[in-house]
């Protein structure tokens, strides 16, 4: 078993890309994104989980129960992203690194998108590069996590 499993939380709607406002979110379906993931974690040698909700409560027990089973979070959370202090806790809450992700680039849509709860409790945040925002998160989350690791065991 690979040393690093990664979580990746697709919030509401994202079961809908390929279908969905394809000028600003692409054409790459859910399965086709979570298939791409699945071949980077291949190449990155860890393993990933994929799970998509458009229920808060889902997303903030799957965050909970992820304390045991992984070391980094992946998550976009769709629209919760701008309304969701539940979400915020729970990240807070198992303290697991978590890279926020987005699709669109949020800063240059309407202004309600402009926010985000998340944002302040990441490591980092990604947006505006489509579905390889994922790729790019997840490379991101990989390296983060081998270095944390490292300055870990070394101090141990
Ligand atoms: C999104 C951006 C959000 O504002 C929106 O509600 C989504 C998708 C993105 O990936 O660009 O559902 O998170």
């Amino acid at each position: 078993m690979s040393e690093i499993s990664i979580l990746v939380l697709h919030g509401p709607n994202l079961n809908l890309l390929g279908l969905r406002e394809p000028e600003i979110y692409g054409s790459a379906t859910l399965t086709e994104i979570n298939r791409a993931l699945e071949l980077d974690s291949k190449k990155l040698q860890v393993s990933v989980d994929c799970l998509q909700s458009n229920c808060e409560g889902v997303l903030v027990d799957a965050i909970h129960k992820a304390r045991t089973k992984y070391q980094g979070i992946i998550i976009n959370a769709g629209a919760y992203t701008h309304t969701s202090v539940a979400i915020r806790d729970a990240v807070v809450g198992v303290a697991i690194p978590t890279v926020e992700v987005h699709l669109s680039n949020i800063y240059t849509r309407e202004e309600f998108r402009h926010h985000s709860y998340i944002a302040p409790v990441a490591i980092g945040q990604i947006s505006g590069f489509g579905a390889d925002s994922y790729h790019l998160g997840l490379q991101a989350l990989v390296n983060y996590l081998r270095s944390y690791l490292t300055v870990k065991k070394s101090a141990s």
